[in-house]
């Protein structure tokens, strides 16, 4: 058959999910003809389905998939298989119930629902080992298979784990990084309310406490550690795929979830990384928020983060109808264009591979209301319409295949820091102020912007290609990462920091320098006290050049250092008023500003306004704050992505001439975007 090579940089492709064991082989045939004609070329399969591949232990039969994947070559359709691990079959978790994964009490999750397992187990690894290898060798060559995917979702429904075999693995982690329990003791600060080790045997992760709360140092290297598992566990699958695969097929996984470092894991084991779409979520009546500006735009920050491991990716699962589970999560179906609207909304981030969360409704079991393109009846319906017309799109696309998103702002990130905010609220009170600021900003403004991950590997020039890095609290520093930033700043860089800054080392204990510590020389400052923002205070603002704004949630007080550091701002409200609030400091070629507060949206603002760095493309067009620009690019050509999020039409400004490319003539002028619309301009 003719093989679409997927996600190489040379198409655009559909796909979607489908689950052969859940309908009547009758079905097959005719479903795998509508996909074809639709548009759909590709199916995921198998994920959960180790019982039809083992159905008792150590008993294996091929005839269900060998079956389907003989169809599918038949009629043309490739085939993504899965590794099934994501669901163990019942009589495995009965016979070895230390394969479960259990509560912070020790109470085993039973069989009956997913994802119940833990990864460190050496009965499921070697469980895992057989059925991978089983799997992979029979179906490997199969020439319908373009590609494998491993497990489903690594740390969906739950991404903590506290199983026996967790403990044992954490003590072996804990005994590698450490060798001694001294040092242990000393890195966790046990001396702290009596917590002193003194043999391995009295280490655990984390427990149910007297206060409910466990050493945060501990903590943060208990998630160091479930990122290790789940790279470990990803990669003993990967290394027997990738044995029996055929040369080309790709080896991905799907979701991005907490507690992992996808950027190991892209580096270990995967070719590329898949993400699930859900951004119907934005519409859930459980917390649905009327005022909050962005909804299913908040997907595009998954994006942006998925981005950031694979710059080109796909979508594993792509909405295509109503979202719900029978015991929670209810939100309404994709209303006429938001199908399209989604799918362009992944394609305009990188996403090379849509494949759509399912093919039919499933008429039983907890997903009953999570809806696909068809119903239960299977009927045609408007959102099979909408598929097709999708594809018919991207056949007017298949140019931009490949293209890289661009933009010339990052927000530099790290796991230390992400981790350590999972745990300390001061640290996350902070964050969570300013990354929300930061993306509504970003977008409303049109600011296209990358996340950059800080990994050990990372250096100044590959961060050479962003004008204007933010680092908003970057609580945790280590000296290899600020001398990173330093060279990058010193290149001709801006960096901005918030406050808060330094004032924990790698284990997350306090530095006794002044503060911020490693940062002190890059930003010029020094920070002689700090507060949280007491609530009686209400707003507290900055003044910078005319400009007044926020500085949220807490205040660093600072005073300037070395001849280069210059105070631009000062608090104008509060008890610190006429105290400077922000620096920025002369370093090399290029200039470290330090903020003494968390970003609030307009300190957002203001920022990107005086750096220079907003609404990179006005000249070309504008747009109204409803709608999303994004830039893909490719060997000089520029692919201008502008989407219509709100159920308005939108009108926009096209200030020079542009090739509109799904209606393939040139453009100019104002514009009505039809609600939910979405425009592909190339110049
Ligand atoms: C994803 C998962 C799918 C399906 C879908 C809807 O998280 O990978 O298997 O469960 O969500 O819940």
């Amino acid at each position: 058959m003719a093989q679409v090579k997927m996600l190489n940089g040379s198409s655009i492709d559909l796909g979607v999910c489908y689950y052969p064991e859940h309908w009547d082989e009758g079905l097959w045939a005719e479903d795998l003809d509508r996909m074809l004609e639709a548009g759909i070329q590709t199916v995921r399969i198998a994920e959960f389905a180790w019982s039809l591949i083992e159905p008792r232990e150590g008993e294996f039969t091929y005839d269900f998939f060998d079956g389907f994947l003989e169809l599918a070559s038949k009629k043309g359709m490739q085939v993504i298989f899965c590794t099934p691990t994501a669901t163990p079959p019942a009589w495995l978790t009965e016979k070895y119930p230390e394969v479960l994964n259990a509560d912070m009490e020790g109470h085993l999750y039973r069989h009956g629902s997913r994802r119940h397992y833990n990864y460190n187990s050496p009965v499921y690894r070697e469980k895992t080992r057989i059925i991978v290898e089983k799997s992979a060798s029979h179906y490997g060559p199969h020439p319908a298979i373009v590609g494998w995917q491993l497990d489903n979702e690594f740390n969906c429904e739950n991404d903590r784990f506290y199983s026996q075999s967790d403990t044992a693995a954490f003590r072996r982690f804990l005994q590698e990084k450490y060798g001694t329990l001294e040092a242990l003791n000393e890195a966790w600060g046990t001396v702290f309310w009596n917590q002193t080790y003194t043999a391995w045997e009295e280490v655990y992760v984390p427990r149910k406490t007297n206060t409910n709360s466990v050493n945060p140092h501990q903590v943060l290297d208990y998630y160091r550690f479930v990122s290790d598992s789940v790279n470990s566990y990803a990669r003993l699958q990967a290394d027997i795929v990738r044995k029996y695969k055929k040369p080309g097929d790709f080896i991905t996984t799907n979701g991005m979830f907490a507690n992992i470092d996808y950027q190991r894991m892209q580096k270990e084991s995967l070719d590329v990384l898949m993400y699930d779409s859900y951004p119907d979520f934005g519409y859930a009546l459980d917390g649905y928020n009327p005022a909050d500006p962005m909804k299913d735009r908040w997907w595009s920050r998954n994006l942006a983060e998925v981005r950031a491991v694979s710059s080109i990716f796909g979508i594993m699962e792509q909405q295509s109808g109503a979202n719900g589970w029978n015991t929670r999560m209810e939100a309404p179906s994709p209303r006429p264009g938001q199908l399209t609207l989604w799918t362009m909304q992944s394609i305009a981030h990188g996403a090379d591979y849509i494949s759509y969360f399912r093919w039919r409704t499933c008429t039983f079991g907890t997903e009953i209301y999570w809806h696909g393109i068809l119903d239960y009846s299977g009927r045609e319906n408007r959102r099979l319409r909408e598929v097709r017309e999708v594809s018919g799109k991207l056949s007017k696309m298949q140019e931009l295949a490949g293209a890289r998103y661009v933009a010339r702002v990052g927000i530099v990130k790290d796991y230390d820091n992400i981790w350590d905010a999972q745990q300390d609220r001061w640290h996350a009170r902070v964050d969570l102020v300013s990354q929300n600021a930061l993306f509504v900003v970003l977008q409303q403004t049109h600011t296209p912007f990358d996340y950059v991950y800080l990994e050990n590997h990372r250096d100044a020039e590959s961060l050479r290609q962003y004008d204007l890095l933010f680092y908003p609290h970057a609580c945790i520093l280590t000296k290899e990462r600020i001398q990173v930033l330093e060279d990058y700043v010193a290149a001709g860089g801006k960096l901005v920091m918030g406050c808060r800054t330094g004032y924990k080392d790698i284990n997350g204990k306090c530095v006794m320098e002044y503060l911020p510590g490693l940062a002190a020389k890059l930003t010029g400052t020094d920070i002689p006290e700090y507060s949280f923002v007491a609530p009686d205070e209400g707003r507290i603002t900055v003044e910078w050049e005319g400009a007044e704004f926020a500085a949220a949630v807490f205040n660093d007080l600072l005073a300037p250092m070395g001849e280069h550091a210059q105070v631009l701002g000062t608090y104008t409200s509060g008890p610190y008023a006429g105290t400077p609030a922000l620096i920025r400091n002369r370093f090399g070629k290029g200039e470290a500003y330090y903020f003494g507060g968390a970003f609030a949206e307009d300190t957002v603002r203001v920022f990107l306004e005086k750096l220079g760095a907003v609404e990179p493309y006005g000249e070309i067009l504008s747009l109204p704050e409803g709608c999303e620009l994004a830039l893909r690019e490719k060997g000089g050509r520029c692919y201008l992505f502008v989407l219509n999020y709100i159920a308005e039409p939108a009108e926009i400004h096209i200030h020079t001439k542009l090739y509109n490319l799904l209606e393939q003539r040139e453009e100019t002028g104002r514009q009505i975007l039809e609600k939910y619309g979405v425009r592909i301009f190339s110049f």
